[in-house]
């Protein structure tokens, strides 16, 4: 048995986990110490008997130097990073330990040692290492990504949707999201449309729709109200294949504001409203849309896989003489694929609710990549 099983076997235990000191070996040593004592609970007291040992007195992490772990400690004095995690997925690190999401075992359990109270203030003070938290939105307003209604927080993500016509002849349109965040608020976007079709006797054809450049910008975050407000303007580039029916070909810009709360109980209500606006009107018309959604996550055995239904309400309205506003309703559930959760699939029918027969029923999904929190084959 290596030195590294030896050690991690013996962390599993976690009246070892809570040894202080901050040595690697003495951490050994004081096994069957009961750090915390349970007449000084605040949130740094917790922190300095339970967590200070590994992650130091800064939340930099003590270095591994001195640790002799074998891997390092995040630093949670690091606001990019620690900013975005929302409270439930640290809580649940801390009290199942870092294989609850696909990390180390060296991040050891608490649940047994700490009370909920306890777990809840050793969190408060990690929070308190990144100096310029307002700065940052907070993790818990990154609320579940819908089909279709832009979420206002700002991510490092790639997604790949699909649209797929159930009724008529055969179509798929796809999209490839790539996001970038930049700075405490600010998102850059890119859109990459793929279409597929198969007409009534012909073969399938592929081809490039237009290209989208975008940038998003969060203007208002609180977690104390559970609310996040961002603009948007995104500029749609005519580099598609307009001949194959897969692109209009005109240029436009489509601003928009994207609107997110987080309710009571893991529930949330997120909204969109927007246009678009070509520079050529005669080839295409001017347009709005509207979208709201209402959905609620649910975490399996408390802090495993998470299931999130959801509807989507959408509106939009061509600017044409005689042109009516349209309706659809998508239906979806989310769910988070790996132990990390940072890849997760999205499945939904929108079902156009006016002019029945006009507009086709479409099976919707994605598949979701927050890349920021690990590779692709990370945390299984
Ligand atoms: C025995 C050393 C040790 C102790 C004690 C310890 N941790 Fe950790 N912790 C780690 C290591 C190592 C990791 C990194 C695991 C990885 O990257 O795979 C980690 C990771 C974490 C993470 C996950 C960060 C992320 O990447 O998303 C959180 C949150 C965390 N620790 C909080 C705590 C809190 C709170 C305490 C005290 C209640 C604590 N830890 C006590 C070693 C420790």
């Amino acid at each position: 048995m290596s030195w590294i099983s030896q050690h991690r076997r013996m962390l599993s235990a976690p009246c070892l986990a809570l040894a202080a000191g901050l040595f690697w070996p003495a951490m050994s040593a004081a096994a069957t110490q009961a750090p915390v004592a349970s007449h000084d609970r605040t949130p740094a007291a917790v922190y300095r008997s339970a967590c200070q040992s590994c992650h130091g007195p800064d939340g930099r992490g003590i270095p591994q130097s001195i640790t002799a772990l074998p891997l390092e400690v995040p630093d949670f004095s690091d606001c990019n990073f620690a900013t975005r995690e929302p409270d439930g997925d640290w809580l649940a690190i801390i009290h199942q330990g870092g294989p609850a999401r696909g990390f180390d075992p060296l991040m050891p359990a608490f649940g047994e040692a700490l009370t909920e109270e306890e777990l809840a203030l050793a969190l408060a003070h990690v929070r308190t290492f990144c100096g310029n938290r307002k700065a940052w939105p907070g993790g818990n307003l990154n609320l579940p990504r819908t089909l279709f209604t832009e979420k206002a927080f700002v991510e490092d993500e790639v997604v790949v949707t699909a649209s797929i016509a159930v009724e008529g002849d055969p179509a798929i349109a796809s999209k490839i999201i790539y996001e970038k965040r930049f700075f405490s608020k600010g998102q850059f976007e890119l859109v990459v449309p793929l279409g597929f079709k198969k007409p009534e006797g012909g073969d399938w054809s592929t081809g490039l729709g237009d290209v989208i450049l975008g940038w998003k910008q969060v203007l208002f975050h609180s977690l104390r109200s559970g609310s996040i407000l961002a603009a948007s303007g995104e500029v749609i580039l005519p580099v598609g294949d307009v001949e194959g029916g897969f692109a209009q070909g005109v240029m436009a810009f489509e601003p928009f504001v994207s609107f997110g709360q987080a309710l009571r109980g893991d529930s949330f209500i997120q909204a969109q409203v927007g246009g678009v606006l070509p520079s050529d009107t005669e080839r295409a018309a001017r347009r709005a849309f509207w979208r709201v959604a209402a959905g609620k996550s649910f975490a399996q055995s408390r802090w495993g896989r998470t299931w999130t239904p959801m509807i989507e309400l959408l509106g939009f309205e061509q600017f044409k003489d005689g042109e009516e506003a349209h309706y659809d309703l998508v239906p979806q559930f989310q769910v988070t694929l790996n132990t990390r959760q940072h890849i997760m699939a999205n499945f939904g029918v929108r079902i156009p609710l006016d002019k029945p027969g006009t507009r086709s029923t479409q099976f919707a999904f994605y598949i979701l990549w927050d890349w920021f929190d690990g590779g692709l084959r990370d945390g299984w």
